[in-house]
């Protein structure tokens, strides 16, 4: 059976060039089109790419357009489809309208694909007004049922809160009901879950299924000293490959400027990334 790959990004945190958020000075775009070219240029040639949410850093509708737009011209850039979930600063309506194309709804957005035997499940763990993450009901239902038939090749789900622990994060930065999710995937054909959220590449298990938080093309964070947390410029990503023999998981780090974007008390993590 042909083996297959995906490239997981995430946390792009892309704005529009007309907007005023703290991020868009950044021109975070850029990096995720520098991460296409690559791609391109390094002939990866990806079944497809997954991005893991904080698709936009608090965007509107205009937001979400732009990010459409770039999405749409990146990934017509490498011949592969771009799909992608929502992270804790996305927002349901102004994606449903900006990037879907939808009548503005706070419905969650979550789906199944299938990839010549590979699926795709892309959930939703954002929560508006929240940081953390959570399924809801009505989600863990639909994928327990979706999972009762298993996919020739198995099935990577992609999600923005990691289910795993992560060094140096507080709990709260993780999927609140890991557990339920835990329950709903242990002894399925899940093998492998994507997230993001944290903004470092972390690798491990949970229930010994594989889980990655993918650093991302936006920033990573790191303690500056003892009391304050800073944001430095950043850009990476991971090659997925899938055989019959298991996953193997490739960082690739892109040149950045290093530069400090910000620095702030670690008391205002929470309400920083
Ligand atoms: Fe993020
Ligand atoms: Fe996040």
């Amino acid at each position: 059976m042909k083996s297959m790959k995906f490239v997981h990004l995430t946390d792009t945190h892309m704005n529009a060039p007309s907007s005023e958020g703290p991020f868009a000075k950044f021109q975070l775009a850029e990096k995720v089109k520098q991460t296409f070219r690559h791609l391109r240029d390094a002939n990866v040639a990806p079944d497809f790419v997954l991005i893991t949410g904080d698709l936009s850093h608090e965007g509107d509708a205009a937001d979400y357009a732009y990010i459409r737009t770039v999405l749409d011209e990146c990934s017509a850039l490498i011949g592969a489809p771009v799909h992608v979930v929502l992270g804790n600063h996305d927002h349901r309506s102004a994606f449903r309208q900006g990037y879907l194309g939808e009548a503005p709804s706070e419905e969650a957005y979550y789906y199944s694909l299938d990839f010549n035997g590979l699926r795709l499940i892309g959930l939703n763990s954002q929560v508006p007004g929240r940081h953390d993450g959570e399924l809801d009901a009505a989600q863990l239902a639909w994928l327990k049922n979706e999972l009762a038939t298993p996919a020739p090749r198995g099935t990577i789900i992609g999600i923005h809160h990691p289910m795993m622990s992560v060094r140096g994060m507080p709990g709260d930065h993780l999927l609140a009901n890991r557990a339920q999710l835990g329950d709903a995937i242990e002894g399925t054909d899940v093998i492998g879950v994507m997230a993001g959220h944290v903004h470092s590449n972390n690798v491990g298990t949970y229930r010994g299924i594989v889980n990655v938080a993918a650093a991302g093309t936006a920033f990573t964070g790191e303690l500056a000293d003892a009391e304050n947390y800073k944001m430095v410029d950043f850009c990476g990503f991971n090659i997925v490959d899938v055989t019959e023999e298991g996953l193997s998981i490739q960082t690739t780090v892109l040149p950045t400027s290093g530069e400090e974007y910000f620095r702030f008390p670690i008391s205002l993590l929470v309400a920083q990334h």
